[in-house]
């Protein structure tokens, strides 16, 4: 048995989009996903947001299910629409109330909340403006951050500003496969840099007036780029610049690394960036970072536009989105930041599986394969804490299974299904599986 610090935090991860539904309710606004995902040929089947868990009016189930569990801490997202439903502007206290109810639901089961500001959805409004490629934009979202601190910062002890902007910044601008649907490389790279200012400004928000009793921090996606041969290490370099470093750097060093900003200039894609901004952002300290872990690249020399590809190692284990099942890389990842950025507090925010979940048995779906996931990371977040690094917490994608993006509601990550015709919740084996290892703080080796 390999036992966890007394003080670990045990949750699950979701976000507004993929679980409220009621998009048209109590006066919220339309994000860039409603957008998207009502544009034909976007999403697999035509799936939307719409409904989704309709967890807009089963959030009490929702918090019952995690006490249920023994669940300590819960990492939810606020849908920025639903608060200021034009981006900038008039503020919708009808959207304050649901988030208001939700965190005191949670901290009377005892569940530590911690918010996350923006995870993907953007007011449609602010989009119609250039969205994250618009400097205004970042100043709306402060605005935005002000308005939830005065309504909660009383009572949630962790903050987020961003997850992934790796993710908002490239599927969203620079691929075009997520809202808000804009294919330009140039874009992207502009966006990032205006959501890492934005990140600044928050967090110098939250310190000049909201720090009293809470932390923030940012979420990242990272992934290790393993090199298929040693001939491909200097390509896995950029493409550890490209997801990782663009975005490790100036949240913890203040920097942009010098090896990308030289290659994106030689492309003609780096944003121009004001004096300034470095200063903005170097200013602007995070108390932890948020780890979204899911698996590795192979990554081969030649090809793409930075000069690699990405490929799938032939043999490996992937899971039904396609990635590879790599746990070890979770322990690598966690010493890196631990040695290479100064030994910043860490949260593993992220990180599940989406498997078949088609055998049930007494009523219980029996995802054996999630279950070994889950332990075979936990195992990694263990020896990766034992090594010294400073892992406070592990928030399981995801409490329910959801709405997952560009590929609509086939891919289940849930501990717990969702009957999406009647909206029933079902524990499935892996949630009494981790129920057990949250209440007892140990995950057997085996
Ligand atoms: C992450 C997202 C999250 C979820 C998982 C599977 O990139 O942050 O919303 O979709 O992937």
């Amino acid at each position: 048995m390999l036992t966890f610090p007394s003080q670990f935090r045990w949750g699950t991860a979701t976000a507004a989009y993929q679980i409220e539904g009621a998009v048209r309710e109590d006066g919220r606004g339309e994000s860039i996903w409603d957008r998207f995902t009502h544009t034909p040929g976007k999403i697999t089947n035509g799936d939307t947001g719409d409904v989704t868990c309709d967890h807009y009016h089963h959030w009490g189930r929702d918090v019952e299910l995690q006490k249920e569990l023994g669940l300590n801490a819960y990492r939810l997202s606020i849908a920025w629409p639903r608060i200021v439903p034009e981006g900038k502007g008039r503020i919708n206290s009808l959207g304050i109330d649901f988030y208001s109810r939700l965190v005191d639901a949670l901290l009377a089961a005892g569940i530590e909340p911690a918010v996350t500001l923006y995870h993907w959805d953007l007011p449609q409004a602010l989009q119609e403006k250039g969205g994250w490629v618009n400097r205004d934009t970042a100043g709306y979202f402060t605005d935005f951050a002000f308005t939830v601190f005065n309504a909660l910062s009383d009572r949630v002890p962790k903050w987020f500003t961003f997850n992934e902007p790796w993710v908002s910044a490239h599927m969203g601008y620079g691929f075009g496969e997520h809202a808000p649907g804009v294919a330009d490389p140039r874009s992207a790279l502009a966006a990032a840099h205006v959501i890492n200012l934005a990140h600044a400004h928050v967090i110098n928000l939250f310190r000049d007036d909201f720090d009293r009793t809470g932390e923030i921090g940012i979420t990242l996606n990272l992934v290790p780029m393993t090199p298929e041969t040693d001939e491909d290490a200097d390509a896995a370099e950029v493409a550890d610049g490209f997801m990782n470093r663009w975005f490790l750097d100036p949240a913890l060093r203040g920097t942009y690394p010098k090896d990308m900003v030289d290659l994106f200039t030689a492309e003609g894609i780096m944003p121009e960036i004001p004096e300034g901004d470095m200063d903005l952002i170097g200013g602007a300290s995070v108390d932890f970072i948020g780890v979204n872990y899911y698996m590795r690249y192979s990554i081969r020399r030649g090809g793409g536009p930075l000069g690699y590809q990405m490929v799938v190692t032939p043999g490996e284990k992937l899971t039904e989105m396609g990635w590879e099942v790599y746990p070890r890389g979770l322990y690598e990842f966690l010493i890196r930041l631990h040695e290479e950025y100064n030994k910043p507090v860490l949260y593993v925010t992220e990180n599940g599986i989406a498997c078949r979940d088609a055998h049930t048995e007494n009523g219980v779906v029996q995802d054996d394969d999630r279950i070994e996931f889950i332990r075979d990371h936990l195992v990694q977040i263990w020896r990766a804490v034992d090594a010294g690094a400073d892992v406070r917490g592990y928030y399981l994608w995801s409490l329910l299974d959801n709405f997952e993006w560009a590929h609509g509601f086939r891919m289940r990550f849930g501990i717990v299904k969702t009957d999406y015709g009647t909206l029933e919740r079902i524990i499935k084996k892996s949630g009494h599986w981790y129920g057990q290892v949250a209440r007892s703080g140990e995950v057997d080796e085996a």
